[in-house]
């Protein structure tokens, strides 16, 4: 029978390799010159590249070129060295190899014996955010797509253990900065929606754990089962970090779950003073990181630890006989036995290898400089007449408005921050805090420098006295 040959010739692979790694260097050495966002017409942009599917093949430098010119650039230019809206990763090109590497070669990292080796230097990675955390070797932890499934298994793994079959009565509680993710979670794992509590925060929207205490008791009084309690090392909205230890002898003293949502902040505790801010991390029972934004590897990479990993494994655990050749052994990890995957992409190279290949001490390094630039915008912001931040930043987050001589100033900030990013000179995200419209700017981008966030500065300053003339 006449067939295609799907495997490529040395030549072939060479040069299709060579193609797309000189373009891919062409595209991050273009980076400060490219457009913050290319957003404009993005409707007909994208309609315009829907296809029924291709009877034949289209050669690579055709296909290469249409990916890098037309549809790459439509898009919020997120590695861009400027980019400090929403939560930036940044995009390592060793973690972008590790992925090509791990993807080309398609080892099975399911299964610990499909590939013990492998499987292993991913376990390294989870052992050591687990000793950056103050976790003991009890830890166990999974490498996740991102923080939203690191949360579910969280929960799942929560529920499992105090709630068992009985569900229906469990009720949550986290304050009500929690990112959404959370919720989603909660959903998905089966906790009905009127038993979320979402609790109100203090002036710098961290939780309270005195109202934490209260509705915790009023709910036993009701014979319904609080099982857990969340906190975030670093909201989404404003960055806030919830008093940590207060938070977990809540969750102690009413033998809850004690789970921290610090998928934004927690590879801050890699540094002095980020350290200081997480204080109490350790205490918790369960925690997610996200190495896609503080250890600027490429996008799909969360995490999960779990203190006591004994627990995530009894909420997982499942086993078919078409597997009976695949036993781990003792100490060993077998990832499926930890979370909801079977086959998976091998998410472990994209952090060992960056890791390895620089060290921590340079993780920490630019860590702690994101810090650094953050104090450093806040204090101009607090400096220059018009412009009003909402808290202190506790990591690296800060959430501003621009209050204007007159007129309505949800309205103005709106303006602005349509202004700024139709620019294309930065791009901005926002949200609502108790209701009011503020502009946002999050610090966390391995390419992010003084350079750039004095130009940031500068810009927004720009617009704002701009539209305060008008
Ligand atoms: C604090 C926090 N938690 C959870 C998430 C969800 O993580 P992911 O987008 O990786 O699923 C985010 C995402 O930005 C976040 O900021």
């Amino acid at each position: 029978m006449k067939y295609t040959d799907l495997e490529l010739t040395q030549d072939a692979m060479k040069q299709m390799g060579e193609l797309a790694l000189d373009a891919v260097i062409e595209h991050i050495l273009g980076l400060p010159d490219a457009p913050r966002s290319e957003l404009k017409d993005s409707v007909l942009k994208s309609r315009s590249l829907r296809e029924p599917p291709p009877e034949n093949g289209t050669d690579f430098p055709k296909l290469l070129d249409l990916l890098m010119n037309q549809v790459i650039p439509v898009s919020i230019n997120a590695p861009h060295p400027s980019y400090i809206g929403y939560i930036p990763g940044g995009g390592l090109y060793p973690s972008a190899v590790a992925d090509f590497i791990s993807s080309a070669v398609n080892r099975f990292t399911g299964i610990w014996l499909a590939a013990p080796a492998a499987v292993r230097l991913e376990a390294n990675v989870l052992e050591w955010f687990a000793g950056w955390m103050g976790y003991p070797e009890s830890t166990r932890g999974i490498l996740t797509s991102g923080g939203s499934l690191a949360n579910f298994s969280a929960i799942v793994t929560a529920r499992k253990h105090l709630l068992g079959d009985d569900i229906s009565r469990g009720v949550i509680y986290a304050s009500d900065q929690t990112h959404h993710s959370m919720m989603k979670a909660a959903m998905l794992a089966g906790i009905r929606e009127e038993n979320i509590r979402l609790l109100e925060t203090d002036k710098a929207y961290r939780a309270v754990p005195e109202k934490f205490e209260k509705a915790i008791t009023a709910d036993q009084k009701k014979g319904l089962k609080p099982f857990l309690l969340i906190s975030n090392a670093g909201t989404t909205n404003t960055g806030a970090v919830d008093p940590l230890n207060n938070m977990s002898e809540v969750a102690r003293r009413f033998e809850l779950w004690h789970h921290i949502d610090a998928a934004y902040g927690g590879f801050f505790n890699l540094c002095e003073k980020g350290r200081k801010k997480l204080s109490g991390i350790e205490n918790s029972d369960s925690m997610i990181l996200d190495p896609h934004k503080g250890l600027f590897v490429s996008y799909g990479t969360g995490s999960l630890l779990v203190k006591e990993g004994e627990l995530l494994r009894k909420a997982h655990m499942l086993t078919a006989d078409y597997l009976q050749d695949l036993p781990t052994p003792e100490g060993e990890v077998d990832p499926s036995l930890y979370s909801p995957e079977l086959t998976r992409p091998y998410r472990g190279l994209r952090v060992w290898l960056p890791l390895k290949l620089y060290g921590i001490k340079a993780f920490r390094e630019n860590i702690a400089e994101k810090l650094e630039l953050t104090q450093w915008i806040y204090r101009r912001f607090c400096e220059e007449q018009g412009f009003e931040c909402i808290s202190p930043p506790d990591l690296s987050v800060i959430a501003f408005r621009y209050i204007p001589e007159r007129g309505d100033a949800d309205l103005f900030n709106r303006r602005l921050q349509k202004a700024i990013n139709d620019s294309q000179k930065l791009f901005l995200s926002s949200t609502l805090l108790r209701g009011e419209f503020v502009i946002r700017i999050c610090v966390l981008s391995f390419r992010t420098h003084k350079s750039e966030i004095e130009e940031a500065f500068d810009i927004i300053k720009f617009f704002a006295k701009q539209q305060d003339k008008e």
